[in-house]
């Protein structure tokens, strides 16, 4: 198994440091890393970081940040009630700070080893060392299907709508209409507190 902390070197894309030939088994994502990232970063739309293997070169994995806030009416009441449940003055604040993780991957060649869980744990440690007052929660558009719903799920993230009704809901979509993805979160506090 691959340890990304001493066999790999974190790189933030750039216009020197690109990835090419990245294949995680989704073509959007690979589009998005190996072509679209730089001009995310261009326009200040996303910051893109990866891991490379010191020894082959290969790009392990990959994943996007940027931005985002939770918002509070976007929420059902039951959600309200436990997106707030540990902070104080809940009443005065309609947004809570995030960070959306646009994009996440592992290569094909390095799946279902525990490097998903190992880049999960460098994001949060990375948003709470470069912005250690105000990344609450981390926010996902994960895929809607099992395995991937899985990962998050093992990673200790929460569907914001709990069920896929409710979200169709919330997105004024048709019953009929196919759920491409499932709204989640994860709160950053319980990480800063080591309570997971
Ligand atoms: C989903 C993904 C990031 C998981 O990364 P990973 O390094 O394989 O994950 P880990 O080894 O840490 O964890 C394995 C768990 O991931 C889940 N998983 C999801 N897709 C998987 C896949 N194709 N192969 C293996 N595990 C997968 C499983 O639930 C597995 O749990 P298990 O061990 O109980 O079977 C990776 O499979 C991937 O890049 N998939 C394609 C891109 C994608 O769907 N990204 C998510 C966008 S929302």
């Amino acid at each position: 198994m691959v340890d990304l902390r001493t066999q790999c070197e974190f790189v933030i894309l750039s216009a020197e440091r690109l990835i090419a030939g990245f294949d995680c088994g989704d073509t959007d994502l690979n589009e998005f890393f190996n072509h679209e990232a730089l001009h995310y970063k261009e326009q200040l739309l996303a910051q893109t970081g990866f891991f490379r293997h010191y020894e082959t070169g290969e790009v392990v994995c990959a994943f996007s940040l940027s931005p985002n806030a939770l918002k509070i009416a976007d929420l059902p009441g039951s959600r309200r009630k436990k997106v707030r449940e540990y902070i104080p003055r809940e009443k005065s604040l309609q947004s809570y700070p995030a960070f959306l993780i646009g994009r996440f991957g592992v290569a094909l060649t390095f799946r279902g080893q525990g490097i998903g869980a190992q880049l999960m744990d460098f994001i949060k440690i990375h948003c709470l060392i470069t912005y250690p007052d105000f990344c609450r929660f981390l926010l996902i558009d994960a895929y809607n299907n099992s395995s991937v719903l899985n990962f998050y799920q093992k990673n200790n993230f929460s569907a914001v709508f709990s069920s896929e009704e409710q979200e169709r809901d919330a997105y004024k979509m048709n019953v009929d209409e196919p759920l491409r993805t499932r709204y989640l979160f994860f709160d950053m506090i319980h990480w800063k507190n080591k309570s997971y």
